[in-house]
Formats: C-alpha cells, sequence, structure tokens
C-alpha cells in the first residue's frame, strides 16, 4: 500500500491539468459502450450498478466491491490501479482511460 484515493485523485488531476467531476465519473462508469470487447460493454457488466456490492468476472469469480467506502484495499496501492485501469478501460472502451476519466472515476466511487 503506497497511496490512498484522495492521493490519486490528486495525481491525476495534476497530470490532466483539469478538477474531477463525479457525475462524468458516473456516467462512463454506468455508461454502454462500443469499442471495446462486445462481451464488455460496461464496467457495470463486471463490477454491477453499484460498486459497493460484490461483482463477478467473466469466470464467475467474485470481485470484492470497487468502492472504497465499502472496500478500504479499493485505491491504495499505484500499480494495481494503473494494472487494472489498463485492462478494464481497453475491455470496455478499447483504449486507453485519460488520465481526466481516471480521476473523474476515483471521484465518484468515493463519493458512495
Ligand atoms: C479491478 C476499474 C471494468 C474486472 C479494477 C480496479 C479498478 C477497476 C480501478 C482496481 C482497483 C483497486 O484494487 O485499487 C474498472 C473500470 C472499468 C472496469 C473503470 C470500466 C472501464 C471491468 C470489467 C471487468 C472487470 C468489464 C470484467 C471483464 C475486474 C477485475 C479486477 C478489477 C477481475 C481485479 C480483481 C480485484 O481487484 O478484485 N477495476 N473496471 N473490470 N476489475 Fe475492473
Amino acid at each position: 500500500q503506497d497511496t490512498s484515493p484522495d492521493q490519486l485523485l490528486s495525481a491525476y488531476e495534476a497530470e490532466a491539468g483539469a478538477s474531477a467531476d463525479l457525475a462524468r465519473g458516473q456516467a462512463l462508469f454506468t455508461g454502454q459502450h462500443t469499442g471495446g470487447k462486445p462481451d464488455t460493454p460496461s464496467c457495470t457488466t463486471c463490477h454491477t450498478m453499484d460498486p459497493r456490492a460484490k461483482g463477478q468476472a467473466r469466470t464467475g469469480k467474485v470481485i470484492e466491491p470497487l468502492a472504497p467506502g465499502a472496500n478500504p484495499e479499493r485505491f491504495t496501492e499505484t500499480a494495481k490501479v494503473e494494472k487494472w485501469f489498463g485492462r478494464n478501460c481497453n475491455s470496455v472502451l478499447g483504449r486507453d482511460c485519460t488520465a481526466l476519466e481516471k480521476a473523474d472515476l476515483i471521484a465518484w466511487l468515493s463519493s458512495l
């Protein structure tokens, strides 16, 4: 553990040169997207519409809640966060998330 949700949020905002917006984060997370893999059109495909609840990987494996309010381990390890943003944004959007999108997502998830 080398960071916190607030620290990561500030770092992504600094990288983006802009402020996070939780409504934008919610829209990105709950929206349906094209451009990624057809079987993963949304973050909610695996993390559900309620990130305070447990989710399910494609294999059926349980995913612990993503919202830090429900799972204090979330957004506390920079390498893990970067690894999964990288993998999951590409699965859903077919591209990396921008620094501003990552800030928006953390802002919304932290507000839950
Ligand atoms: C973990 C975000 C879509 C499966 C994570 C983490 C983040 C994240 C930030 C790591 C957080 C941490 O531990 O600190 C997102 C976003 C998505 C998305 C923003 C949409 C763009 C998906 C989808 C799947 C998925 C579609 C299933 C195909 C997983 C799994 C883990 C994970 C298996 C790692 C296991 C775990 O940490 O419990 N996700 N995710 N995610 N996500 Fe997602």
